[in-house]
């Protein structure tokens, strides 16, 4: 485990000091889930192959929003979940990614017959097909996958290249307001003002209540993250700039009247 600057994440500096010949494995996300860093892919995954390992990434937090060019970049195994920027959805199936030259080589764990070279032979043994399907196991969640495709479809149309500029417009709208609102009012950017992903993140010791209170009384769906991070996530496929404004001066106008501590400050499971 590397113990990095908080808002910025491990930098190559760090990782080429934390791995060595026994390394086999680095697994890093690439934005980061709390401060929105995001991480310098190729020369992340060049730092652990120089020093002998694969690297597996996690683009959760990327997908959909940001643009990824995992074999120009270097990289091994990336994995994610699909209902962030991919809007599909809670309980939406999960993806992998495994560089060709590592699809035979690495071992499937869950044998089933989907993975099967000849799935319907139901002979003894398990002969895995020498491709990336070895990694299917058994029958996909219909509802879900359902709700993948019709996602996709919407964001292939819209495009992530286009998706990712209005994205940085977004966060820079959010950074800018919190520029001008928010940190005169005790808020602190915890998200680096370059290299982010497509949330910001603003601490404030009343982050919780805040958050509840967005949620609750102005429709905003907003997170918070523990200690004192609320996160504001303005997926590009959706959000408007007028709702990001809105949002921030709903934020200013909350801490200059204290109107949101009237929220009940008792922390649920889910934020
Ligand atoms: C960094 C990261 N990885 C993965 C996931 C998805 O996890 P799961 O598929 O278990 O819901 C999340 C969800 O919040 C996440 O933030």
């Amino acid at each position: 485990l590397i113990e990095t600057d908080a808002v910025n994440g491990p930098s190559v500096y760090d990782l080429a000091a934390a791995v060595d010949p026994d390394v086999a494995l680095v697994c890093l996300s690439h934005v980061n889930y709390r401060s929105s860093s995001r991480l310098d892919m190729a020369a992340l995954s060049a730092v652990a192959h120089d020093a002998g390992a694969i690297i597996l990434w996690d683009l959760s937090h990327s997908a959909g929003a940001v643009p990824l060019h995992l074999d120009r970049d270097g990289v091994d195994l990336a994995a994610g979940c699909t209902y962030k920027y991919l809007n599909a959805g809670p309980g939406a199936p999960a993806y992998l990614y495994v560089a060709r030259q590592l699809q035979r080589q690495l071992q499937q764990p869950i044998w089933g017959w989907f993975g099967q070279r000849d799935q319907f032979g139901m002979g003894q043994g398990y002969d895995p097909v020498p491709d990336v399907r070895r990694f299917l196991s058994g029958s996909p969640p219909m509802l879900g996958m359902l709700a993948v495709e019709s996602a996709l479809s919407v964001l292939a149309g819209a495009g992530v290249e286009g998706l990712w500029a209005k994205s940085q417009r977004l966060t820079e709208l959010v950074i800018d307001r919190f520029d001008a609102w928010l940190a005169p009012l005790g808020c602190r950017l915890a998200t680096p003002r370059e290299n982010h992903g497509a949330h910001v993140a603003i601490g404030h010791p009343h982050a919780y209540q805040l958050c509840r209170w967005l949620i609750e009384q102005n429709l905003v769906v907003a997170d918070f993250r523990p200690p004192d991070i609320l996160r504001l996530g303005p997926a590009p496929i959706y959000t408007r700039f007028i709702d990001v404004w809105d949002t921030c001066e709903r934020i200013r106008d909350a801490l200059s009247s204290g109107n949101y501590l009237d929220v009940d400050a008792s922390r649920g499971r889910v934020t």
